[in-house]
């Protein structure tokens, strides 16, 4: 469900206080009523018009995008920086991402301007895994790692348990490449674990999102999700 100013001003038909003004005189109908009460939230199910005309809905679209280090996820920067925007100006439908990575972070980012998807996909209920290459200085043993299993603070909160592979250690350089599988998606989650165990991580990446990888993908590359790939992370787009 979504507020019904916010449905307008996604369709293009104003901006968010243009269409509270439009709700509370009169000008929208939802399912045929005159709706001018403020705070009203519909479904997609629902019908809304304004003055008389339907508003256009979009498609449902969905993206896997292989995000770039060096690339801001937000949908606008303030401060002219690029962002993952920037490698969608041919896309017409109004995508946003799903989560987010932070600016150093590379790899899987999913992009859609279907809000329930993104919600389900970011429900800590679904326990989608998230899988992560990590790059931390300092060598890893099991003695430092195994809390990371059990579960860690992570501002106030414990993390739910996590699991992990060594993939290498660097002797000279003292530097470790770890595996790391999560379900939860906190902020800067990955990093705030490997501080709570005192090791501080020089590179990200997350290679597997549930059960997306990066196969056939360049930094800054994208395709289409199917959908049998989006059932196959526990979508099911409710049919009217
Ligand atoms: N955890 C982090 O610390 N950063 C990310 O970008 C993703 C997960």
């Amino acid at each position: 469900m979504k507020r019904l100013n916010k449905v307008l001003a996604h369709a293009d038909i104003a901006s968010r206080r243009k269409a509270d003004e439009l709700i509370a005189t009169g000008h929208v109908k939802v399912n045929g009523k005159v709706v001018i009460t403020q705070g009203v939230k519909v479904s997609d199910n629902d019908s809304v018009e304004v003055d008389g005309i339907p508003i256009f809905k979009e498609e449902k679209i969905y993206f896997l995008f292989y995000k770039p280090k060096g690339v801001i996820t937000s949908v606008k920067d303030e401060h002219k920086r690029k962002t993952v925007m920037d490698y969608f100006k041919h896309v017409k439908e109004r995508i946003y991402p799903v989560g987010r990575l932070d600016l150093n972070t590379s790899g899987v980012l999913l992009m859609t301007n279907d809000g329930d998807f993104a919600n389900q996909m970011m429900h800590p209920k679904h326990k989608i895994e998230k899988v992560y290459l990590v790059k931390i200085q300092g060598l890893a043993n099991k003695k430092n790692l195994r809390p990371l299993i059990y579960g860690v603070k992570v501002d106030g909160q414990k993390t739910s348990p996590a699991r992990y592979e060594i993939i290498h250690i660097n002797a000279d350089k003292k530097t470790s490449i770890i595996k790391l599988t999560i379900h939860e998606g906190r902020n800067h989650q990955v990093k705030k674990m490997f501080d709570a165990v005192n090791l501080s991580v020089q590179k990200l990446k997350r290679e597997r999102y549930g059960t997306l990888d990066l196969t056939g993908l360049k930094p800054g590359e994208y395709r289409k999700l199917s959908r049998k790939e989006r059932e196959a992370l526990g979508y099911f787009f409710k049919v009217v």
